[in-house]
């Protein structure tokens, strides 16, 4: 556990936001079974992978950029609950049998993609 927070703790000094995205999947890994790459490929693809409807697509740094400077926690909330504005980002990626777990990790997934 030492190890663990020490390594938060480092991160924090690059990338306040990469390292509540590393933190998170390092608290969260052995408890919840969450998978965000496999969550991110069964729904979230569809549209992110393409880019269809506007939808910032994975590994786009340019995209994904001004919507991370919002913070994950407001990226989580609106793909948990939808969000619109240029697009239409259907809650939940339109799956609603997700958990929020579920949604959460695709959220860190992609954002961690975009790095
Ligand atoms: C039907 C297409 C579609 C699917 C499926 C989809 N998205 Fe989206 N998503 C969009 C579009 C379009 C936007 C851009 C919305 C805008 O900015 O107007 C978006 C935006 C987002 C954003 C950025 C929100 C913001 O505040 O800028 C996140 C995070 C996101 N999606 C996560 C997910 C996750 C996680 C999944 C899978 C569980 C998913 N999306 C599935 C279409 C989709």
């Amino acid at each position: 556990m030492a190890v663990t927070l020490s390594n938060c703790r480092v991160k924090k000094t690059t990338s306040l936001l990469a390292a509540a995205g590393v933190c998170a999947m390092l608290v969260s890994a052995p408890l919840a079974a969450a998978d965000g790459a496999a969550v991110f490929n069964a729904v979230c693809n569809m549209c992110h992978g393409s880019g269809m409807g506007g939808a910032p697509r994975i590994g786009d740094k340019a995209a994904w950029q001004p919507r991370i400077a919002k913070g994950v926690a407001i990226l989580e909330e609106h793909a948990i609950n939808g969000y619109k504005d240029k697009g239409v980002m259907p809650p939940r990626g339109g799956k609603a049998s997700l958990s929020d777990a579920d949604v959460k990790a695709a959220v860190v997934y992609m954002v961690d993609a975009a790095k």
